[in-house]
């Protein structure tokens, strides 16, 4: 369907480039109002972007052609995404705090529809504190902050800090503009990565899961409407923006956190990899080599799903993960009863593409009343959005929260 979208270009030499994310918008069928920096017209004249979209463009806030309407009020807020591509430190900035000295940041206050900001620069710009800073903030506040590309900059050096392939922007813009808003109003929590057990202040048990899978069901949660809650592990991960991020360390934390969250919750997925097991003591220094070899003794951890889904409520939905070696669904089935699920997402982490690490996962979904649902190999973020599918379908079968509280 066609929708109206609203392109902020900023002053980099990747300007050119957007010239070409507006004629894709345009050839299917949106209605795409181009808005320019000064110093992006110093790089693509804004005749380019007036042929391509078929549309005045914006540059000056004090320019208002039509009486009947104030610009950047009016297209602010018809848009259904605003799209900042090249997005400068400077452009990053403005946004960060609030700026509003010309026409593209002044319509990025009006606007309420999802924003969604594809960086480009030189590599150390983007690494520098100050951007890293901003971007974050942005993040935080639920601005979609598209990683930039790694490879060979306009400036000479090499890094990260291309502008991602228009393909690939036009495909975030996609996914942004079909974002159902199918779980509006619920309060989903996610948790998401490795936990870590302390054996001594300098060394840990641990496991390999890097919450990629997590992070995308967070993401796609929150694109579909919910109020997101992700309680995460350590990870090398940016968090996701627009949701609530609780940072944990031990399978004990991460317990106490999720506990915190059940009274508000309806849907919880358990995509963390805690560890079964930490050391039945955790010493206060450091273990010398000279003290010898260590005997670590092991102590279970309290399994999470199982122990708040003891007093799951009626209208709450669990999800748990099953990341298995051998004889996967069967054992994914035995975890949906244990564990007093209603969905299990099961993993053959020997087969490629699928477990830890990569951005592709082949899972089966078991449900507690149906069929299993066999998914083929797909990007996480599609797991995420099928896995979600599943819920909602749940979530359809049970009372509703307010009936269970009358
Ligand atoms: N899980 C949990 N608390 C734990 C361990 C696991 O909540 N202490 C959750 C995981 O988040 C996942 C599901 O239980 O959703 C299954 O985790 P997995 O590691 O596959 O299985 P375990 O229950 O640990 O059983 P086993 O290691 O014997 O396969």
């Amino acid at each position: 369907m066609a929708k109206t979208i609203l392109l902020g270009v900023s002053g980099g030499i990747a300007a050119y480039k957007a010239a070409s994310i507006c004629s894709t918008l345009v050839k299917q069928g949106h209605d795409v109002h181009v808005v320019m920096t000064e110093h992006a017209t110093r790089f693509v004249g804004p005749l380019t972007f007036q042929a391509l979209s078929r549309n005045p463009v914006l540059t000056d806030t004090f320019e208002e052609p039509n009486p009947h309407e104030i610009a950047h009020i009016a297209i602010a807020d018809r848009a259904d995404v605003f799209v900042v591509a090249p997005a400068t430190a400077n452009t990053i900035a403005k946004l960060a705090h609030g700026l509003a000295d010309d026409m593209l940041s002044t319509m990025a206050l009006a606007a309420r529809c999802p924003v969604l900001v594809v960086p480009a620069m030189n590599v150390n710009m983007f690494a520098h504190p100050a951007v890293v800073d901003n971007v974050a903030l942005l993040r935080r506040r639920g601005v979609y902050v598209m990683e930039p590309g790694t490879g060979l900059l306009a400036c000479g050096w090499t890094g990260k800090g291309r502008l991602p392939e228009p393909e690939d922007v036009v495909a975030a813009i996609e996914r942004l503009l079909e974002a159902r808003q199918d779980l509006g109003g619920l309060r989903v929590v996610v948790t998401a990565g490795p936990t870590v057990e302390d054996l001594d202040p300098v060394r840990y048990l641990s496991n390999g899961s890097t919450g990629k899978m997590g992070y995308a069901i967070a993401e796609a949660a929150r694109q579909r409407g919910a109020s997101v809650c992700l309680i995460s592990g350590p990870t090398a991960l940016p968090p996701v923006a627009g949701a609530e991020f609780i940072r944990i360390r031990s399978t004990e934390d991460l317990l106490a956190a999720v506990q915190e969250q059940m009274p508000t919750a309806d849907v919880l997925i358990g995509a963390a990899a805690p560890a079964d097991f930490r050391p039945t003591e955790r010493l206060a220094h450091k273990w010398k080599k000279s003290n010898g070899i260590p005997t670590l003794t092991l102590e279970p951890t309290p399994d999470v799903l199982a122990t708040v889904a003891r007093d799951k409520r009626p209208h709450q939905v669990f999800v748990g993960f099953a990341a298995e070696t051998q004889d996967a669904v069967e054992q994914g089935r035995k975890k949906l009863e244990q564990k007093n699920l209603d969905l299990v997402v099961v993993n053959d982490v020997t087969e490629a593409g699928a477990g830890f690490g990569v951005d592709t996962n082949r899972v089966t979904l078991v449900r507690r009343n149906g069929a299993d649902v066999v998914l083929p190999l797909m990007s996480k973020f599609e797991v995420a959005n099928a896995l979600l599918d599943q819920v909602v379908d749940v979530l359809h079968r049970k009372p509703a929260a307010a009936q269970e509280r009358d």
